[in-house]
């Protein structure tokens, strides 16, 4: 991480007084605190404090014995008396957290003082691993899904990191520099940043998120020369200090072959070699137009993204695919390469017109539909999509989905929920015309109408109506678009599978469509 000046403006000047000394792992039953705890201990060279072996040596027997015995609030109240001592402990390196201990309120004070990085692990995983075990709390499956739920948003909110552990050890290893970077960038009291752990098949990277982060000098990996590639109007607005930059303009029309070469060359001239890490600064566009770069460059380069709007906030910048547009089509020629690293500033939308807010906000009510949940009650219920809850909600959702499929052979492709007619409206505006976003909300609201959602179509078309995004597109005739659909990437055997919803949450690809259905959703959203 980079050097960081003053408390960002805004930030609560408490905070500023805080020294994060410990990293403190919380999570459900079985996430893997106790294995994760022993590994940070012994990579930092700092002491482990097991919470629950601790309370087991002071209560002079097992913790399922007391637990029977005594019942849990006698349980709980000896349990919140040892950690407030641990967690006072000068010497407090790497603590684990008993599943339940963020239910005292004073406790959830106490971390304050330190780094509270959440162990994310499925209910279905925990069940797994922990079944077999005497837990007092892990005998009945449904009250132990029941507690599960009830229990992430109480870490969530602790969280000032999030590591999913599928695949414990491996994970919590990996994010180890990540999370050291963070120790060291919350102690210097410059501001709240959040690292959330993103998986892939092909990587694992960091992605940070805070409130003036940029100004703040924030980075990550260090090492190597940074070589700053960004759109010409975000390098007037906003600094990113590189060791060499270049500029390049935004927009759709910029995302082509020509403008990568023009790219790749001024990096060979400038001597960019593979120790270097591209950064790219940006939209979306910039974001897949040097990302791509990265992959090719020498076989591949590292490439962090520095998202600065809210399509890339919230979507592009994640999940490693990157490409540029042929005339022809859309994306049609790329290559997957996962992020080194990705930083999000919000603070950076604030400079964003706001038909690019409002192009964003299709992606965040794609990814809201996709998710369901506390995401799309925040979303329908109008909250700003520029909000920091929002863009984690989301960013959230599309990590988890990349993690399961990264390559979009199967679940990923929800994804592309509106996308098969919006990249089809974008080509047939000569990618000019239509913003990106602004052609996946009448995407969005085809894909619905062919979902046979109305309900959930008049309340998605209101969302979008509420912020300014156009209801239909002037000038396109619907054969063009029929035309452009059957020319999508994603055909299989000469037909075009769709993404389609049957309910908030309930997302799923692999759609056949009739061509005279899709007619029909089509002229409802252009006119020629
Ligand atoms: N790789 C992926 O997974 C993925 C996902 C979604 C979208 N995309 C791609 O993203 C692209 C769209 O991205 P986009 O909507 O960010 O477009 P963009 O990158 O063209 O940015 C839109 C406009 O905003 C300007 N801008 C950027 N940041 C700004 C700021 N902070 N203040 C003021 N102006 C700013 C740019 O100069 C540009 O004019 C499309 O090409 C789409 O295919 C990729």
């Amino acid at each position: 991480m980079g050097a960081v000046g003053a408390a960002a403006p805004g930030f609560d000047e408490a905070d500023a007084a805080v020294v994060r000394r410990g990293i403190v792992l919380v999570g459900f039953m079985g996430a893997g605190k106790s294995t994760a705890a022993a590994l940070a201990a012994r990579a930092f060279g700092e002491p482990e404090l097991d919470t629950d072996r601790l309370l087991e040596q002071e209560l002079g027997e097992t913790i399922e014995s007391f637990f029977d015995r005594e019942g849990e609030a006698a349980f709980r109240a000896r349990e919140e008396e040892l950690l407030l001592g641990v967690l006072a402990r000068p010497d407090a390196g790497v603590v684990a957290l008993g599943g339940g201990a963020l239910g005292s309120e004073r406790v959830r004070a106490a971390l304050r003082g330190h780094v509270v990085v959440w162990l994310e692990v499925g209910a279905e995983e925990a069940w797994r691993r922990v079944a077999v075990g005497e837990r007092p709390l892990a005998r009945d499956r449904e009250r132990f899904e029941r507690l599960h739920a009830e229990r992430r948003p109480v870490y969530a909110a602790a969280a000032d990191a999030v590591v999913r552990t599928e695949a414990p050890p491996e994970a919590v290893l990996a994010a180890l520099p990540a999370l050291g970077a963070l120790r060291e960038e919350l102690s210097r009291a410059g501001g709240p940043l959040r690292l959330v752990w993103a998986r892939s098949a092909s990587g694992d990277y960091p992605v940070f998120v805070g409130r003036g982060a940029l100004r703040r000098g924030v980075f990550h990996p260090v090492g190597g020369r940074r070589v700053v590639v960004a759109d010409e109007r975000v390098a007037a607005l906003h600094e990113l200090s590189g060791d060499w930059s270049l500029s390049v303009p935004g927009g759709e029309a910029e995302k082509t072959v020509a403008r990568a070469e023009e790219v790749l060359r001024a990096m060979a001239r400038a001597g960019v070699g593979r120790d270097d890490l591209v950064v790219a600064f940006g939209g979306g566009v910039i974001g897949d137009l040097v990302g791509f770069c990265a992959a090719v460059y020498q076989r591949g380069v590292r490439c962090a993204q520095v998202p600065t709007t809210l399509v890339a906030q919230v979507d592009a910048a994640y999940g490693g695919k990157t490409g540029v547009d042929l005339p022809e089509a859309k994306n049609y020629v790329g290559a997957y390469h996962q992020p080194a690293a990705v930083l999000v500033d919000p603070d950076v939308l604030a400079t964003l017109p706001h038909e690019e807010v409002a192009a964003g906000y299709a992606e965040v009510v794609k990814t809201a539909l996709i998710a369901g949940g506390p995401l799309w009650d925040q979303v329908r219920s109008g909250a700003d999509p520029a909000a920091e809850e929002v863009i984690v909600g989301c960013l959230g959702t599309k990590l988890a989905v990349v993690a399961e499929d990264e390559r979009d052979e199967g679940r990923r492709q929800v994804l592309n929920l509106g996308h098969t007619v919006g990249h089809a409206l974008e080509a047939a505006t000569g990618y000019r015309r239509l913003r990106h976003g602004e052609a996946v909300a009448l995407g969005l609201l085809c894909a619905l109408r062919l979902s046979g959602q109305e309900a959930l179509r008049e309340e998605v078309a209101a969302l979008f109506s509420a912020r300014g995004l156009p209801a239909r597109i002037e000038g396109v005739g619907v054969d063009e678009v029929v035309e452009l659909v059957a020319r999508d990437k994603k055909r299989r055997g000469g037909s075009v599978p769709f993404v389609l919803v049957s309910g908030a949450g309930a997302v799923s690809p692999g759609h056949p469509v009739a061509k005279e259905e899709l007619r029909a959703a089509v002229d409802e959203v252009v006119c020629g």
